[in-house]
């Protein structure tokens, strides 16, 4: 049994329809248990390593480059208050606040709060809170929304759908939003069922870009990431 799987996998592999109805399979299968929506799941993923995704190579750095460079195309030299959903350990939020007179980061992992707050202790304008996309309410107006690497963690399409609304809401009216993510193999790219499922960033920019009150001011993609930077319109 144990080798039985991998190469039923690997032959079904060989046949696209069988490919593509065998993720669909794993895809409902992760919608279903939508593992990444409890905090501990990422806590844990905190306890095991410090930068659990490696934002410190050269590769993460890109990363935060191509997001900079969105941001300083646009007509404001500065944001007056910004909001950073997921900040992680503040790699990113460190660099982007020297272009906010305010910024709130949020995380609902407690352990990322604790070293983002001891790797930014330098710089004042940074406000950490513990807080929950899925469930708290953002009950300010903001000039930015930065949610890079966040999205694609919510499996269960509702709750994308109701996580990407909250963000339009607390964009003030001609504020921007930085969209960032991950992309999914071309499978679920080129899927008819993902535009139900919506798993991966090229469907989640889709999603925002449907979005009457935006526009889409700038894009970027590369092999692995999807970024785009939207502006409200009233
Ligand atoms: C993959 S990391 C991305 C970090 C950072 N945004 C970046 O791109 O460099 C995802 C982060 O989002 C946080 N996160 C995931 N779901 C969240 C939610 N529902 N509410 C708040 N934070 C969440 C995780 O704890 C983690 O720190």
């Amino acid at each position: 049994m144990g080798s039985f799987c991998p190469r039923l996998r690997k032959a079904l592999g060989r046949i696209p329809v069988a490919r593509s109805g065998w993720t669909l399979t794993i895809a409902l299968c992760e919608c279903f248990l939508d593992s990444y929506r409890s905090p501990s799941r990422f806590q844990s993923e905190f306890q095991e390593a410090i930068d659990p995704w490696s934002y410190g190579t050269q590769e993460g750095r890109n990363r935060f480059s191509v997001a900079l460079n969105m941001l300083d195309q646009t007509e404001h030299a500065r944001f007056a208050l910004a909001l950073e959903i997921g900040c992680a350990e503040g790699m990113f939020t460190k660099v982007l606040a020297s272009r906010c007179d305010s910024l709130l980061a949020v995380d609902f992992a407690p352990l990322a709060l604790e070293r983002a707050r001891q790797h930014c202790q330098s710089v004042p304008q940074i406000n950490f809170r513990q807080w929950n996309l899925r469930h708290d309410p953002l009950p300010r107006q903001y000039s930015l929304i930065v949610v890079m690497d966040v999205l694609s963690t919510i499996f269960r399409p509702a709750s994308l759908q109701a996580a990407c609304a909250k963000l339009i809401d607390a964009d003030q009216d001609g504020g921007y939003l930085l969209f960032g993510d991950v992309r999914q193999s071309i499978i679920f790219e080129q899927a008819w069922w993902n535009r139900y499922l919506m798993r991966g960033g090229m469907i989640i920019c889709e999603l925002l870009k449907s979005h009457n009150e935006l526009i889409q001011v700038a894009t970027h993609d590369t092999e692995t990431h999807v970024f785009a930077l939207f502006r409200k319109i009233s």
